[in-house]
């Protein structure tokens, strides 16, 4: 749910994966939360394809300015995931689109 989400902020998540599928399948996102916005993008930086941040209290961020990786500390925009400074300076987070619905249960893909 949106609301649930902390207001201005990044938060990672990660979705259920069936107890099949080995726990490296887990798909990790970045949740970002403006007010009734929000944007998400693939837990997964461009530089070295690994995770910006593993867990929560790693995530680096300056709310609703920008996000970095906790390896190389690359710098990421906020509102397009643009990567501004670092080693893949010019390449971006992978967005996430997501749909809102009417009872603020946030949902991946898009309505048609
Ligand atoms: S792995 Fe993210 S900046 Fe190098």
């Amino acid at each position: 749910m949106c609301d649930q989400l902390p207001d201005g902020q990044a938060t990672l998540h990660s979705l259920d994966v069936p107890p099949d599928q080995p726990t490296s399948q887990v798909f990790r996102l970045i949740l970002l939360r403006n007010g009734a916005q929000v944007s998400a993008f693939v837990n997964r930086c461009p530089h070295f394809g690994v995770p910006l941040a593993n867990r929560q209290e790693q995530l680096l961020q300056k709310p609703l300015i920008s996000l970095s990786c906790n390896v190389h500390y690359a710098r990421f925009r906020w509102s397009d995931g643009l990567c501004e400074s670092g080693d893949c300076k010019g390449e971006s987070l992978i967005p996430v689109p997501l749909d809102i619905n009417g009872g603020g249960l946030v949902c991946i893909g898009q309505s048609s």
